[in-house]
């Protein structure tokens, strides 16, 4: 006769073998999540806590590989190698999907389009949101979450207050059309080039400038190289999480249910703290006293929106009027 005891324990290992129904001499499941940043930034810490959460929810069935910095690819190598299987998971920026063709995301590099966090919330967690991850199933590709970065600041080795600042500056930019033309608006000269690249290339001079968040800046050490940065918050940088559909659909479903829950909670976790990273990368590189930060004056920003204003009905053809409409709609806003 069974024992309620024997019952209890027949049920937990029921429990066990649907939660992770992986025997026991089985290969784990090996996630590579590649990125192009430190460890110590949203991202770099998000990956890290993804890591954590999926490796103990599947009791060590998934195993979770992080390799930050551009370890493994670059910014487009890295697309093409999820593409390929080469590795499972990213987080690109979200103006790095237009080589792949999904060129909405760049909505997201609108200037001065969005007033804070808040904001961006009700575009990634509502109808938007969505529809964009969506886009990238016929590519391959399965979004599961946006993670938060933060607003960018300018930065080159002559003070930038207003957009006559900017004439003939070769400034740095990701592949992005948006960002190619704000920088055109501005009279600047974009260049794109991979993240990995862009320190040495502030150092050697083969660019003037770059924007970012203040996060990237720090612990790339730009601001060791850049004498002057204007804190515009005139666009926004942040990335949205990616697997290979290919690997994920295939996937047990008991895994991938588990390995949703950790990115949720990655997510709410890497969300939580993007703000707070921000702000202290900005304060620690005031006070290195390498950079000089400049806030813009109302009268400045009023410059700046003015001048990069064109830049919408420029690039509508580009991310879609439609988007952009619906957008503003959701911020209420008429930017
Ligand atoms: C950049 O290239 O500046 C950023 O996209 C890097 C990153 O992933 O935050």
């Amino acid at each position: 006769m069974l024992t309620r005891r024997t019952l209890a324990s027949l049920a937990g290992a029921a429990a066990l073998a649907l939660t992770v129904a992986m025997p026991a001499w089985a290969e784990p499941v090996v996630i590579k999540f590649s990125h192009v940043v430190a460890p110590d930034t949203p991202k770099g810490k998000g990956a890290e806590k993804f890591k954590e959460l999926a490796e103990k929810y599947t009791d060590g069935a998934v195993k979770v590989e992080v390799y930050p910095n551009s370890q493994l690819y670059k910014d487009k190598e890295e697309l093409e190698a999820l593409q390929l299987g080469a590795v499972q998971m990213l987080a690109p920026s979200l103006a790095k999907f237009g080589p792949l063709g999904v060129q909405q995301f760049e909505v997201f590099d609108l200037p001065f389009l969005m007033n804070g966090y808040d904001d961006l919330r009700k575009i990634t967690e509502g109808e938007i949101g969505k529809s964009l991850l969506s886009k990238l199933e016929d590519k391959g590709i399965t979004g599961l979450a946006y993670w938060d970065n933060g607003f960018k600041i300018m930065s080159a080795n002559s003070p930038l207050h207003t957009p006559d600042d900017f004439l003939g500056l070769k400034m740095r930019i990701q592949s992005s059309k948006i960002l190619e033309a704000e920088m055109q608006a501005l009279g600047a000269v974009p260049q794109v080039m991979a993240f990995s690249e862009v320190y040495q290339a502030l150092q050697t001079g083969v660019v003037d400038g770059t924007e970012n968040p203040p996060s990237n800046m720090y612990t790339q050490k730009m601001h060791e190289v850049q004498k002057h940065a204007t804190v515009s918050n005139h666009g926004y940088l942040g990335y949205a999480v990616i697997v290979n559909k290919a690997f994920w659909d295939g996937l047990n479903p008991a895994i991938r249910e588990k390995l949703s829950q950790a990115m949720d909670e990655a997510t709410v976790y890497a969300n939580s703290i993007a703000k707070q990273e921000n702000e202290a990368a900005l304060a620690a590189m005031k006070a290195s006293g390498k950079t000089e930060f400049h806030d813009l004056t109302d009268e400045e920003r009023a410059e700046w929106v003015e001048a990069l204003k064109p830049v919408y009905e420029e690039m509508s053809g580009r991310v879609g009027a439609d988007l952009i409409e619906q957008v503003r709609t959701v911020l209420g806003t008429t930017n």
